[in-house]
């Protein structure tokens, strides 16, 4: 049995997530004590401005502005970081890693960028990173990666990591709205920022993607090795044509290993509309893993928000309190592989839907097929919709079978210099 009387915490932030984890571990004191052995104390709490009116307030003596109170104070076993951003939130999880403190972050910047300077640094000092909030919120992500799915080789991973662009695309599927009108309705909601930027154009989803790949392939995927294209682009009319179609739009977060390559790439796709994936409807998440020998498991469930998160971050402050009280050691990181061959987005293999805006007059359809055809890129369907007929013009939207993703983007912009082509009103990419 253990001999600690308390484990003591320092916890960094008391925003969203942070309230949610106090408070999480102020109610379910007794319990989360029975589950370690003995009680766990939050002993001081990181913040910007003391002033600042607080909905759960039962810590305020704990508060301090001087992250050194928690990064030097001996007695303090492990730090919670949860204030977000890249810069500050590292430098602190690296001093209080070197003052010999256990780590438990919420920060998918932090870990999809640094995480291997931070495991050795770990490593090092003998104490122990959980970062399963950092992707998916509540949903158990990171965990099943390290152990439930380690006899796998994962070929696959399709997911709606981004709860605030998923409600954008669910509203405007089921809506009709178009991006803007979805966009305001999503921060009325509190479910868009008011600086969307890094959701709206899938910088949040690469993060998270880095995470589940690296985790999943075993090999370091950095965000910046990700293709990345956001929601913004999207039309009512694409929501419209591609449910004519049978299909749903999601941003989609895709990584894929073909022998020993990997494909990683965020952007908004075709989906069949009866997969899961395409029903995974508002704030949701959803993450489809494929493995050699389990084959497809689906996460599913709340990506976001103060109390799934506060699951996560305490589940994870749980098991390492229990390593301290039973004085285990820390268990070792992901073993990674060297490194990698990543696939350029160039390279990608896929379908293609595409909406033209045309002339409205005899042969149209035959030069646009003459420059696919010479792209070896055929035609899976087309229709016409319905001509402008003030403006002579007309629509056509083209399904293609798979092709390569350069002989496309040529395509296109052949397509685009054709004297009968008005626009090239938008392109999707469809993960059948
Ligand atoms: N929100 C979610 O649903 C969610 C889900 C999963 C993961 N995460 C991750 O969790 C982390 C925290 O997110 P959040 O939504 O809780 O953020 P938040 O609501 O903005 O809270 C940030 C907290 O950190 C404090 N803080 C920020 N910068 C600081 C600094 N330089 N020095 C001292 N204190 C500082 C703030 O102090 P004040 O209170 O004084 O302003 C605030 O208490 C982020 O890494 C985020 O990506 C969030």
């Amino acid at each position: 049995m253990g001999k600690r009387e308390s484990i003591s915490i320092g916890l960094m932030g008391l925003g969203v997530v942070g309230s949610g984890v106090a408070k999480t571990l102020f109610e379910k004191s007794d319990a989360i004590a029975q589950q370690v052995g003995c009680p766990l104390r939050i002993k001081k709490i990181l913040v910007r401005d003391l002033a600042k009116k607080r909905d759960f307030d039962v810590f305020h003596h704990l508060l301090t502005t001087d992250p050194e109170q928690i990064i030097t104070d001996p007695e303090i076993d492990i730090v919670i970081e949860v204030v977000g951003g890249e810069t500050e939130a590292f430098e602190y999880i690296k001093e209080a890693i070197s003052k010999r403190k256990h780590i438990v972050t919420a920060n998918k910047e932090v870990i999809s960028k640094h995480s291997l300077e931070l495991f050795a640094l770990a490593s090092k000092n003998k104490v122990d990173i959980r970062y399963e909030a950092s992707v998916g919120g509540g949903i158990p992500l990171v965990a099943p990666f390290q152990r439930d799915l380690l006899a796998n080789n994962i070929t696959a991973i399709h997911a709606i990591i981004n709860g605030t662009t998923n409600y954008i695309v669910t509203r405007m599927t089921k809506d009709g709205l178009d991006f803007a009108t979805a966009l305001r309705q999503a921060q009325e909601l509190g479910y868009a920022e008011a600086n969307p930027a890094n959701d709206i154009d899938g910088v949040d989803a690469v993060y998270k993607l880095a995470i589940l790949a690296t985790l999943a392939f075993r090999t370091e995927i950095h965000p910046d090795d990700i293709y990345y294209e956001g929601i913004s682009r999207l039309t009512a009319r694409d929501f419209r044509y591609a449910k004519e179609l049978g299909y749903a739009i999601k941003l989609l977060a895709i990584a894929k290993k073909e022998k020993q390559a990997i494909q990683v790439r965020v952007h908004p796709a075709f989906v069949p509309e009866d997969l899961l994936l395409a029903n995974v409807d508002g704030v949701f998440n959803a993450i489809q893993v494929e493995g050699d020998l389990v084959g497809r498991v689906i996460f599913y469930g709340r990506g976001a928000g103060s109390s799934p998160t506060a699951s996560a971050v305490v589940a994870d402050v749980i098991q390492l309190a229990q390593n301290i009280y039973l004085e285990s050691r820390p268990r070792p990181q992901l073993k990674l592989y060297k490194a990698k061959k990543l696939i350029p987005i160039s390279e990608i293999k896929t379908r293609y839907y595409m909406r033209v805006t045309v002339a409205d007059s005899p042969g149209v359809l035959a030069q646009i097929s003459k420059i696919l055809g010479d792209h070896s890129i055929s035609i899976a369907s087309v229709i016409q919709k319905e001509a402008d007929e003030k403006a002579g013009t007309a629509e056509i939207v083209i399904m293609t079978h798979p092709a390569q993703e350069s002989a496309f983007q040529k395509a296109l912009q052949r397509t685009l210099r054709l004297a009968v082509v008005k626009e090239i009103g938008n392109f999707i990419r469809v993960e059948d």
